[in-house]
């Protein structure tokens, strides 16, 4: 059977950082995200007895580096005794730089494969799944403002707001391309298991989020814009107090936080949040979305910008 599904990268305002149980995936702490609405990833899942390895084509190309993850993930939501899969994957945004490329695909290639297996499961029970992948993917199974608990033994996932509530604008400036040096997973368990600063990250995190959710039902972008970019360099600072230091910054990534301060202080409404990787998200009230985009366009070093609204949940595209 094959099936075919799409789901949006996610980017989270209150991170996720630290996992408490590796072999579950489970996080450390709780996050909110937004899904984004023009980023987009698409997996075909093809299970056919006859093959005799899963194979994966990225963007038209043979893709081995995430074949591993891949077939983990087809073995959790298929079973461990199943067909081979051929999987095809369509993605307009560059993968593995810090631009949520797993969250999207992780969670299009869970719903894509257990349609392709016959199985009808909840949103629940996907992302779930999903967050075994990876952890921000469980988020992109729901759309607009996501929140992923912290919970003892499950990943549990809930919508805030919907994307059409408080739709906002996201403005992102790549800073470098290519793949990023050391992967979220290896990174968080750097952090966990180094940083002095770790066990005060996970103490803080319910009082951010606790923030996040009500600028979040009171629609108040400068209380969220303060929590958010607070949350980011408290996460940022985790990692280069750990042994050894993980810096995912460039210098072009310092320029751009300096033009979202001036951006700021000329009275835009936007903030940045930044994750593992050199990109700059710069999240903004629509009406200054020309102003921002200009201005990260215009900053030394800024090698392309992408542009997105919210969006909405993974879904299926097909089943044949
Ligand atoms: O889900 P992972 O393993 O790709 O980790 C995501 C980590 C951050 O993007 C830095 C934070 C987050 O909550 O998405």
């Amino acid at each position: 059977m094959r099936a075919t599904a799409i789901a949006q990268p996610n980017i989270a305002l209150i991170k996720y950082w630290g996992k408490r149980d590796l072999e579950r995936n489970l996080p450390a702490v709780g996050s909110i995200s937004i899904t984004l609405r023009d980023l987009f990833t698409e997996m075909q899942v093809e299970l056919d007895e006859r093959l005799t390895a899963d194979t994966l084509a990225v963007n038209g190309s043979v893709d081995e580096t995430m074949l591993p993850r891949l077939s983990a993930c087809l073995d959790l939501v298929v079973g461990r005794v199943r067909p081979r899969a051929s999987v095809v994957s369509r993605c307009n945004f560059p993968v593995a730089a810090g631009l949520a490329s797993s969250a999207s695909a992780f969670a299009a290639t869970t719903v894509a494969a257990a349609h392709a297996a016959g199985k009808s499961l909840g949103v629940a029970a996907l992302a779930n799944l999903a967050g075994r992948s990876s952890g921000s993917a469980a988020r992109s199974l729901y759309g607009g403002f996501a929140e992923l608990e912290n919970r003892e033994s499950e990943i549990a996932v809930s919508t805030l707001c919907e994307s059409d509530q408080w739709p906002l604008s996201v403005v992102i400036a790549i800073t470098e391309t290519g793949p990023k040096a050391v992967g979220s997973t290896e990174a968080m368990e750097i952090s966990r298991k180094t940083s002095p600063f770790y066990a005060n990250w996970v103490e803080r995190q319910d009082d951010d989020l606790q923030t996040a959710r009500d600028a979040i039902r009171q629609r108040d972008f400068e209380q969220l814009a303060a929590i958010a970019e607070h949350n980011c360099l408290k996460m940022h600072s985790v990692m280069w107090a750990s042994r050894p230091p993980i810096v995912y910054w460039n210098s072009v990534t310092m320029r751009c936080l300096q033009t979202v301060r001036k951006l700021q202080g000329g009275g835009a409404g936007v903030f940045f949040t930044i994750d593992a990787g050199p990109q700059v998200k710069a999240i903004c009230l629509p009406e200054h979305v020309q102003e921002v985009r200009a201005a990260l366009a215009a900053t030394e070093g800024v090698i392309d910008i992408m542009e997105s609204g919210l969006g909405d949940a993974a879904r299926l595209v097909e089943v044949s």
